[in-house]
């Protein structure tokens, strides 16, 4: 049984057309200066026509696969946490699967909302841990703006596109997910999500004109219960890991807002020059921002190899979860398809 499930391969993937804080400002009462001091935000990326979840996660997927030199072949299970799929059937990983010719591979869905790369994270380790897979493509991928108000200045101005991959592989090397804690509050959606669209409300013309089918948020309450929410979570991985803040090269948290993660770097007692941050240029990806900031710090350098990493999430659900990633590739890897 393979203990460890390495991160062999990382790549991200957000939709060609940027919108700026200054195109929002038209759209709806707010200003460039409001969404910069209240969250961090400049602009996001936002599909076109031709684009979706699937396009993203396997442009993503495309990347990660390309940097882990592994083929269609060499991969025996696909996972997408998402939860703005392409359709409620099939699941979006098995058309993710489709487009790049993984044949013979397991395929579905994690739904965690902005939790969801934390969450995916857990199980696939987990299933390469019991056995069960060896090789695991997991893309984290959201179009928030689907489920977006444009109409509405409090949550229009905060979200974006993206996709984030990694691939996984198992191996007895130490790296990759060492521990991770998750929860999650279902007494709580009422703060955040997207009411109708599914089998409880479907969208019947009626429920269709209204905001009822749109994202709502308490966005002072989300605040404070996502600070609270992932600075206890962290502590409780760190612990399940037997390690400390100290221990820590790099902490990725959710990009949700700049305001929040300096919230949290506070209470947690980290300099914040220790968080990650790339927000501003893609706003809150839900399960996607963690991959998508993986991807980018490594690529800027502020990611090494044999460094431990922590990753801290919270979203709707309520879920929140956070984990402690040694980040490397192992010095032998799994046979590849030449
Ligand atoms: N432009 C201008 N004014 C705005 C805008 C806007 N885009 N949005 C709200 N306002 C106004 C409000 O209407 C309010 O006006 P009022 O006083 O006349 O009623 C005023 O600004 C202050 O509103 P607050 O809610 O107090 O503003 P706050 O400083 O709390 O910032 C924000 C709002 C940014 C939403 C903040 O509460 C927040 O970040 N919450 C977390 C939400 C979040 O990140 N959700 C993402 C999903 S969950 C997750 O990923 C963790």
């Amino acid at each position: 049984m393979a203990l460890h499930a390495a991160i062999v391969g990382w790549g991200m993937s957000v939709p060609t057309r940027v919108v700026t804080n200054a195109e929002l400002s038209t759209m709806v009462d707010t200003s460039d200066e409001w969404i910069q001091s209240r969250t961090g935000i400049k602009e996001r990326r936002i599909i076109s026509n031709g684009e979706s979840t699937s396009t993203l996660a396997t442009a993503a997927s495309r990347a990660a696969m390309a940097m882990a030199g592994v083929q269609a072949a060499d991969i025996d299970m696909v996972i997408v946490a998402t939860f703005s799929p392409d359709r409620p059937m099939p699941a979006t990983a098995c058309r993710v699967q489709a487009a790049l010719g993984i044949t013979n591979a397991a395929a579905f869905d994690i739904a965690a909302a902005c939790s969801g790369f934390v969450y995916g994270l857990t199980v696939a380790t987990s299933l390469i841990q019991s056995g069960v897979a060896k090789r695991i493509l997991f893309c984290a991928a959201d179009v928030v703006s689907h489920y977006v108000n444009w109409n509405d200045r409090n949550t229009c101005v905060l979200f974006g596109d993206g996709a984030g991959a990694v691939v996984l592989e198992a191996t007895d090397q130490p790296y990759g997910l060492l521990s991770s804690d998750m929860g999650a509050a279902g007494d709580r959606e009422d703060l955040l999500m997207v009411e109708a669209g599914g089998t409880c409300l479907p969208l019947t013309a009626e429920v269709a004109a209204s905001d009822r089918r749109f994202l709502s948020m308490n966005g002072r309450e989300i605040f404070k219960l996502a600070v609270r929410g992932m600075e206890e979570s962290s502590h409780a991985a760190l612990n399940k890991a037997n390690l400390t803040l100290a221990d820590m090269a790099v902490v990725v948290p959710h990009q949700a807002n700049q305001r929040i993660i300096e919230a949290i770097a506070e209470r947690l007692g980290v300099p914040i020059q220790k968080f990650y941050m790339n927000l501003e240029r893609y706003g809150n990806t839900s399960a996607a921002t963690i991959p998508m900031a993986l991807t980018e710090a490594v690529a800027e350098g502020v990611i090494h190899n044999d460094t431990y990493i922590l990753l801290t999430a919270f979203g709707g659900g309520l879920t929140w979860a956070s984990a402690v990633v040694r980040w490397g590739i192992p010095s032998t890897r799994l046979p590849i398809t030449q």
